[in-house]
């Protein structure tokens, strides 16, 4: 078990700078989650903490120690991939057993931590099949019994599930919350997919570009987002956005309320959850487009009447549904507006009215 430290840590791949220089701690035991769109440099910060490959500048401790020129296998960190790649021809025990064998340590020693982490995952039924005989499912908790069995200070995982169906990655996700919950190790887990990083992490790390964008819990991260960029990143659909210009003035009190008379280049944000749908003329006028049922819960796409904005709306379930093309109106609910600056970064509503207030008085007459 081990803590990590990553100060101003930069990765370029010659000219074109990758990692833009990360600082992040992550506590000893702390189920850390890397997520962000494809492309934006968690996997390169992954490898950089495995000591696969050379960061650029900056500094990274595990433990309190300095990884620089500490080779992988000495730094107590274990990778499992994408890609499992067992080897074909030796049985699930074997697999397991590999690395300790290269390591020359004792066959009971072997034999033991290889029933612990058969026990951990459910393989010892499985331990002499050859993996052309498991499911994708096997071969995953196959991958990751072969970090178990090192014990590893810090446990790395590289989109792990991304190779399984929806219904086997959702068990995957349970089964790998049980097992951060009995070992208690360091894990650092790199997806994508925001399901998996809300539902996993301690705290989530949101990527943009090779920068944090912002470092919390799932929970606050999703309710009080920093940015529009983690804004749009996190919900499912994604919050609605609106920029306020579109608003014509007697709306806006509608959408924001009577003290949050804003100006300039703002956006509002409201996501789907927040949106009350309503007859017409208690809100923003809108003609709903679409509707879309999801099991118990239902979607309406409602198109404003001014502007271009077509808005998604969470129905409540067992309620009414509207017709499409039935004349509604929207409104959200109070204090569950958000709004970003021009530069996209978030601002409290009462202090957006006191800058655009400002602004509206440094105005050259
Ligand atoms: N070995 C490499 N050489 C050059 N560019 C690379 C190399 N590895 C990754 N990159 C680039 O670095 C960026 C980040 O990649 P990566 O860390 O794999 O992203 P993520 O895991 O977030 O999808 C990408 O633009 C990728 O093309
Ligand atoms: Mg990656």
């Amino acid at each position: 078990m081990a803590d990590l430290q990553l100060r101003g840590v930069r990765k370029a791949f010659g000219d074109t700078p990758v990692l833009r220089g990360l600082d992040l701690d992550i506590a000893d035991g702390e189920f850390m989650v890397f997520v962000g769109p494809s492309g934006c440099g968690k996997s390169t910060l992954l490898r950089l903490i495995a000591g696969l490959d050379e960061a650029s500048g900056g500094e990274i401790r595990i433990g309190g120690e300095r990884m620089d020129g500490v080779a992988p296998a000495d730094r107590g960190v274990a990778m499992v991939f994408q890609s499992y790649a067992l080897y074909p021809h030796m049985t699930v025990a074997q697999n397991l057993g590999f690395a300790l064998r290269m390591a020359g340590r004792p066959k009971a020693e072997i034999a033991a931590a290889v029933g612990r982490a058969a026990e951990i995952l459910q393989l010892s039924p499985l331990l002499d099949r050859l993996p052309r005989a498991l499911s994708g499912g096997q071969r995953q908790r196959v991958a990751i019994g072969r970090a178990i069995v090192r014990e590893p200070r810090v446990f790395l995982f590289d989109e792990p599930l991304s190779n399984l169906d929806a219904a086997l990655r959702v068990q995957m996700r349970l089964e790998l919350a049980r097992l951060h919950q009995a070992l208690g190790t360091t894990m650092i887990y790199v997806t994508h997919d925001q399901v998996e990083a809300m539902t996993l992490g301690d705290r989530i790390a949101l990527f943009n570009g090779g920068r944090l964008e912002q470092v919390g819990p799932p929970l606050e991260v999703y309710e009080r987002p920093r940015s529009r960029f983690v804004a749009g990143f996190l919900g499912q659909p994604q919050m609605n956005f609106l920029p306020l210009a579109q608003l014509a003035a007697a709306d806006r009190a509608a959408f924001l309320g009577p003290s949050d008379a804003m100006d300039g280049e703002w956006v509002l944000g409201v996501r789907p959850d927040h949106l009350q749908l309503l007859d017409e003329g208690q809100g923003l006028a809108a003609r709903v487009e679409r509707l879309e049922h999801v099991g118990d819960a239902a979607l309406a796409w409602a198109k404003l009447d001014a502007g271009d904005a077509t808005l998604a709306v969470r129905l409540a379930p067992g309620g009414a549904l509207p017709v499409a093309g039935a004349r509604v109106s929207l409104r959200p609910q109070p204090g569950r507006v958000h709004a970003f600056d021009a530069d996209g970064i978030a601002r409290p509503l009462s202090a957006a009215t006191a800058i655009a207030t400002e602004a509206a008085a440094t105005q050259p007459a």
